[in-house]
């Protein structure tokens, strides 16, 4: 009768709605096939950027770093550190002992930085950097004193020299004026000189990816690898000097910051993209530019959600088509919802609350289900990708020593990689299907980015005055 009809008629609806959210959805998920042609095109990038000819057109810069050996135990003294580039700005005390006392002691203080000070002129952010070393110094009780300082600034930089570090190019939202093309170390010199205070020594720029890396390899001597997943994403590794033609001498390693956020920028990821990354992109501070983080880090993936939630809403399949104020908001999904949304000990009424929290309050249950499967897929697809990239990584040092199997741990920071819920296990499980050689480690640094710098700071002044 007329009933069934209608009962017919709804749930064809239903089904047609369903598969037209499959359909937009399947766009964000790849193939195992996608993902090995993923790691077969870092690894022609990362060549590319490592050999001096194909160098400046190679889209993953591959940058040395002038760190040639990962801690060995020996490192000691006190030092400053600064952390510019990830979630927080912190100046930290490191107390760094070696021999039976072996251990690294910290203290740090976390400051902002507006957007104004990000988006000024670098005059102003040097000189706020400044105010913050000294008003830390003098919360420690150590006003005028004057120790070697390592400057963690987590942004590319072409090195020619430990102490040294020209920016090429802000990422993750940074646009301060007047710095690009400059060294880093001599801005910052120059901040400290204008306000005449007291003096320090700039020994060391370190990328985050760096500090990672030598903080585990403090621990671990088979950590090689260094990798961030947090505002931003990038990974260094140890690689053959013969390898480094950027750098003369053949022997040994040196560590080299990849820069991978940029894979993509010479149309790498042309074919994985979808609409939803391109509207990221373009209402980015850096159009065409660092595609492959914003398909993964964290400043990034709430955004693809709040794309396609937009999508879904506007054809109707959301929100009861409903458009509000929030959703067209740029940044209201942050790192943390994805990661509580995505929590598997999350009832959905408690997903419910936390789209109401975030101002999404027309939503049904049947929403929440479908929000939480957005998160998902998208949060997924960085897990892997990311791994694919890695993958390219590892068996790049795998092939370099002849080895038929690798053993090696990677030290992993980043409050996407740390907050996540399923990130590191979803990483782990494409690193072992696109690497099967290789069986991978990852560790979990803790601050890596300060004790990290203070141990390169150490080593460079142990060379220094030897
Ligand atoms: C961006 C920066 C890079 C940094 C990464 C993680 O990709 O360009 O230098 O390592 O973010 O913070």
């Amino acid at each position: 009768g007329k009933g069934a009809a209608m009962v017919t008629a709804v749930a064809y609806r239903l089904a047609k709605q369903h598969a037209e959210r499959q359909q937009v959805l399947d766009t964000l998920r790849l193939s195992r096939e996608q993902l090995m042609e993923v790691k077969r095109r870092m690894e022609v990038q990362m060549k590319r950027g490592l050999a001096l000819d194909t160098h400046d057109s190679a889209s993953v810069r591959m940058l040395p770093t002038y760190v040639r050996a990962t801690p060995d135990g020996t490192e000691h003294g006190d030092f400053l550190a600064l952390d510019l580039g990830g979630t927080n700005f912190r100046v930290l005390m490191v107390r760094v002992r070696s021999g039976k006392r072996r251990s690294v002691e910290m203290h740090n203080k976390i400051y902002t930085i507006s957007q104004d000070v990000m988006q000024g002129t670098g005059e102003e952010l040097f000189d706020h950097i400044v105010h913050c070393i000294a008003d830390f110094l003098e919360y420690m009780g150590m006003k005028g004193a004057s120790l070697p300082l390592g400057f963690t600034f987590s942004f590319p930089c072409h090195q020619a020299g430990l102490n040294k570090g020209i920016l090429l190019k802000w990422t993750k939202g940074f646009k301060a004026s007047g710095c690009e093309g400059e060294d880093v170390a001599v801005l910052l010199s120059d901040a400290i000189h204008r306000m005449e205070e007291f003096d320090l020594d700039v020994v060391a720029v370190v990328n985050d990816t760096v500090g990672t890396m030598m903080s585990c390899a403090y621990e671990d001597p088979q950590c090689e690898v260094g990798l961030i997943v947090g505002t931003g994403t990038n990974a260094c590794y140890m690689e053959e000097m013969r390898n480094v033609e950027l750098v003369e001498g053949n022997e040994g390693l040196m560590c080299v910051n990849m820069e991978w956020g940029a894979f993509g920028d010479g149309g790498e990821l042309d074919d994985i993209c979808t609409e939803f990354d391109c509207a990221v992109d373009e209402n980015s501070t850096n159009p065409g530019k660092q595609r492959f983080e914003k398909m993964i880090s964290g400043m990034y993936l709430g955004e693809i959600v709040r794309n396609v939630l937009l999508d879904f809403t506007a054809k109707g399949l959301l929100f009861r088509g409903k458009l509000s104020e929030r959703l067209k908001t740029r940044g209201i999904f942050e790192t943390k919802f994805l990661s509580q949304i995505e929590s598997d000990r999350l009832a959905l009424r408690q997903v419910r609350s936390i789209l109401q929290h975030l101002g999404l309050t027309s939503s049904t249950c049947d929403d929440s289900i479908l929000v939480k499967e957005v998160c998902s897929v998208v949060s997924q697809r960085a897990a892997q990708l990311c791994g694919a990239a890695l993958a390219a990584v590892v068996d790049k040092i795998r092939q370099n020593r002849n080895l038929n199997s690798l053993s090696i741990s990677v030290g992993v920071d980043g409050t996407l990689y740390k907050l996540h819920p399923h990130f590191s296990s979803i990483l782990q499980e494409t690193l072992r299907d696109l690497a099967p050689q290789c069986n991978v480690t990852l560790l979990q640094s803790e601050d890596g980015s300060g004790k990290g710098a203070a141990l390169i700071t150490a080593v460079a002044c142990r060379m220094r005055d030897a």
